[in-house]
């Protein structure tokens, strides 16, 4: 079967090679898995150049996230259950970057068929973490203002469309005027052009009070960092609560301790996987059902750029940092 494997950490373009490896073998409390497609997503880049919160196995198999079908099982009547079913693959150690894998019981959700093989891929990292970070964690209300950097990313767009269908408003930071257009068309209520790595907080504070006709803004989301994220914090009003949840500009935040006291303000990290963690079944059979809903209605979708094989690997990690939408790698059909 193939596999992509990187031996050492570094450019990904580089260090990924498709490789023919043996099946792996099925262990107690698995699930044995044929993978149908897994998304390129920033994460699993991170990863390979060795820059994620954690460090790879090397010689390591990529892959966070990703569909497949559940071939064989020991797991119990869980196994039974899923035996057979079309499966989201949240694979903590990385791997779903192959044809075959096994990984915990625990790491697969079962889908619904009415969800197309692209937007199963793409089901759970950035669709549970729009909602989660918006509604569960800063419970950003109808008529309340969301401040957005990376705003035209596949996440972005995201939380554009639900601010639109929960009815909070977006004031979205975007480093290309093309996208200003299309962002209004999805509903984004302001957008503000600039440069993330210069950007000046006066300036900043400056188009955003213009922007919302001086409204107060108590949350916003960033997972670019650096000066922009510097300014973000500036343009906060007292109380307000900002989540970093990627390091997108690879830079750190320089942060005046008086601004954040003066003004009572917050600044926390955000990572989907430790909040999963310390959730109950209750609440993830229920995240999970609402996801599925608001894929379906176009709410939660991701738009898919391109799709490239295994072998293709070096052009599928070059597109998916320089195409709009989601990188998919189709793995296998769904029909054997
Ligand atoms: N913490 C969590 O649990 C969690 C979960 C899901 C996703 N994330 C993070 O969310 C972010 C977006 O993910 P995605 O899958 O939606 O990404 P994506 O669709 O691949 O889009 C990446 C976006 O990042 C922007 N970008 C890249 N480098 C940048 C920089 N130096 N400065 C400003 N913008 C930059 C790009 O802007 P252009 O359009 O201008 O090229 C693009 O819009 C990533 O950082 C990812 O790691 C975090």
């Amino acid at each position: 079967m193939k596999r992509v494997l990187f031996s050492e950490t570094g450019e990904p373009a580089s260090v990924l090679r498709c490789v023919e490896a043996d099946p792996p073998v099925l262990t107690k409390g698995c699930v044995q898995v044929r993978m149908l497609a897994s998304p390129v997503n920033p994460s699993d880049l991170l990863f390979i150049r060795g820059k994620f919160g954690q460090d790879p196995a090397l010689p390591q198999s990529p892959g966070f996230e990703g569909v497949g079908v559940v071939e064989r099982a020991e797991a119990g009547l869980r196994g039974r259950l899923f035996s057979g079913k079309r499966v989201a693959v949240l694979n903590r150690g990385g791997g779903n970057w192959a044809e075959q894998l096994v990984v915990p019981a625990t790491q697969v959700i079962p889908l619904s068929r009415s969800l197309s093989v692209d937007q199963a891929a793409t089901f759970f990292v950035n669709p549970a973490t729009a909602w989660v970070m918006t509604q569960e964690v800063l419970r950003v209300r109808a008529g309340e203002w969301l401040l957005q950097t990376a705003a035209a990313s596949t996440l972005g767009r995201m939380i554009i469309r639900l601010g639109k269908a929960l009815g909070f408003r977006t004031l979205n930071i975007v480093r290309r005027r093309e996208q200003v257009s299309e962002l209004k068309a999805l509903g984004a209520d302001q957008i503000i052009v600039c440069d993330p790595e210069i950007i000046e907080p006066e300036d900043l504070q400056h188009q955003v009070q213009s922007a919302t006709g001086d409204a107060a803004i108590r949350a916003a989301v960033d997972p670019v960092g650096g000066v922009l994220t510097a300014a973000v914090i500036r343009s906060l009003d007292r109380g307000g609560r900002l989540l970093v949840y990627g390091t997108l500009g690879n830079q750190p935040i320089s942060i005046s301790g008086r601004t954040l006291m003066t003004s009572d303000l917050s600044v926390e990290g955000f990572w989907l996987r430790n909040y999963m963690a310390q959730q109950g079944l209750l609440f993830k059979l229920k995240l999970v059902r609402k996801i599925t809903r608001l894929i379906l209605d176009g709410t939660l979708q991701s738009s898919i750029a391109d799709h490239y094989s295994l072998d293709q690997i070096s052009e599928a990690v070059i597109s998916a940092e320089q195409m709009p939408g989601k990188t998919i790698l189709q793995i296998s059909s769904e029909q054997k």
